[in-house]
């Protein structure tokens, strides 16, 4: 396992260019196999779970290859319908093919899928779903095996009991089978809006598929698609709001300013997307200017504690609450970050706590962080994607030297980090690039 040094404390300052989103480039991949077309998907990270999606692409006889941070996939010659399951448990998004798979081969075999240990992570809810669908769904061996549809038992307005992101990509594949198979108009309530979700349906629909939505009111409509054919479908990925949170955050953690790049469209703007974040950051005293190619972050006064809670989009995502973490524990006097989506995204605190932060978590729901308080670099390990990203900050924050164990889980999520974060000016090595400690002495390992 590839370990991160890092000689604390750091402070960053510069420009930076957000990757394209994970998030929003996997469902965009399980997109890709529903076309009779060669789909070619621009501003992609060159990161662990897109190596993965790949693998599991390829793994079912599809043609799909990563040139310069584009994947171009051809499926017209699948050959399977089943996920293995070794690729399958190493993460979530292995799941959301299900419904793409049965769009293109009317049947799949999906395992329950792994990820991040961040609660428990259930898929009840795809599964009612897609039996709501009129799919006949069985559970064997671990796996979710989905066939047999049956036009007369569909049951055309579904209403979701979650927002569940995971669920409405499901279900967008799923209704688009349903509806063209029947003729007939599904409607879902209650579904997830995330942008990456957005993104998906927007791509969808310039590709031909009858879907409507209303963001307000959470409701997703899919009549009879007929999907476009031509030679190569090109669409480009939106930037990934949480990675430039994750530096935004990291620039006030280390009292540093940093200028995000932000050049996509209005909608799926860095700006737009994380318009919580920078109300938050505004709040507590940072200097956030929104101009119309970038998002500049200045600290100009001392930064006030503060009281977070995560919720669906557009409320503040519960992918950044651990760096939010950190970033408490940079400031004097007691914040409370409230986690609401996941029931144990506190995994990463117990890391915190070897570097000499003082913070309390209460029922797996609510973080105190007790800030101000000098922290030491010590040997940690990354827990998760997010996890990781928070001690990471901290590790930036602490005075002497780090090592960040179990790199593999951040580069699950973010591409090049070292690197983007040296270029911001920290003092972060990888393994391989011989550390020196400011006496000029190599690191410990
Ligand atoms: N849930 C159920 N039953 C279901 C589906 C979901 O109980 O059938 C629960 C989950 O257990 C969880 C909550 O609903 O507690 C939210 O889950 P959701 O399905 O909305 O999330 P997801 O699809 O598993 C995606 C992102 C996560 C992000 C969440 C919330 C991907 C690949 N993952 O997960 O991203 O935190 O939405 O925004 O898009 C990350 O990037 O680090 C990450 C974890």
């Amino acid at each position: 396992m590839r370990r991160i040094f890092c000689e604390g404390p750091n402070v960053l300052r510069g420009h930076f260019t957000p990757q394209g989103s994970k998030n929003g480039a996997l469902p965009l991949l399980a997109a890709s196999i529903i076309f009779d077309s060669v789909i070619k998907i621009n501003n992609v990270p060159y990161i662990e779970d897109i190596k993965t999606m790949i693998s599991i692409l390829q793994n079912l006889g599809i043609s799909c290859k990563f040139v310069n941070n584009s994947i171009i996939v051809d499926s017209r010659d699948i050959k399977s319908f089943e996920i293995d399951w070794e690729l399958a448990s190493k993460m979530r998004a292995s799941f959301d093919l299900l419904g793409s798979l049965v769009f293109r081969c009317s049947k799949a075999v999906v395992p329950f899928p792994g990820g991040c240990l961040i609660g428990n992570r259930k898929v009840d809810m795809h599964l009612w779903i897609t039996k709501q669908l009129g799919f006949d769904v069985q559970i064997e061996s671990g796996n979710v095996v989905v066939n047999d549809f049956d036009e007369n038992h569909v049951n055309e307005e579904i209403k979701f009991w979650i927002p569940s992101v995971g669920a409405t990509k499901n279900a967008t594949f799923l209704g688009m089978f349903v509806s063209n198979s029947t003729n007939k108009t599904v409607i879902f309530h209650n579904v997830a809006i995330e942008p990456e979700i957005t993104y998906l349906w927007d791509f969808l629909i310039q590709n031909g598929a009858n879907i409507y939505y209303d963001e307000e009111k959470r409701v997703l409509k899919i009549g009879p698609s007929k999907l476009v054919h031509s030679s190569v479908i090109t669409v480009d990925n939106i930037p990934d709001r949480i990675e430039a949170g994750t530096y935004a955050i990291a620039a006030c953690a280390t009292r540093g300013n940093i200028w995000i790049e932000d050049n996509f469209d209005k909608k799926y703007s860095v700006k737009n997307m994380l318009s919580k974040l920078w109300e938050v950051l505004k709040e507590i005293g940072v200097d956030i200017s929104c101009l119309h190619d970038g998002i500049e972050v200045k600290i100009v006064k001392p930064l006030s504690s503060f009281e977070i809670s995560t919720d669906i989009y557009p409320g503040f995502p519960t992918d950044l609450q651990p760096q939010m973490v950190s970033l408490a524990l940079s400031v004097d006097g007691v914040s409370v970050v409230r986690e609401n989506l996941f029931d144990d995204r506190f995994v990463y605190v117990g890391e915190l706590l070897r570097l000499g932060a003082d913070i309390n978590v209460v029922g797996n729901k609510v973080a105190t962080v007790y800030g101000g308080k000098n922290l030491k670099g010590a040997p940690v390990r990354a827990t998760d994607i997010r996890g990781g990203a928070a001690i990471l900050i901290a590790c930036l924050m602490s005075e002497g030297q780090s090592v960040v164990s179990d790199v593999y889980q951040i580069e699950r999520g973010y591409e090049s980090i070292v690197e983007k974060m040296s270029k911001l000016g920290a003092r972060v090595f990888e393994e391989d690039q011989k550390p020196l400690t400011k006496s000029g002495q190599e690191i410990l390992r």
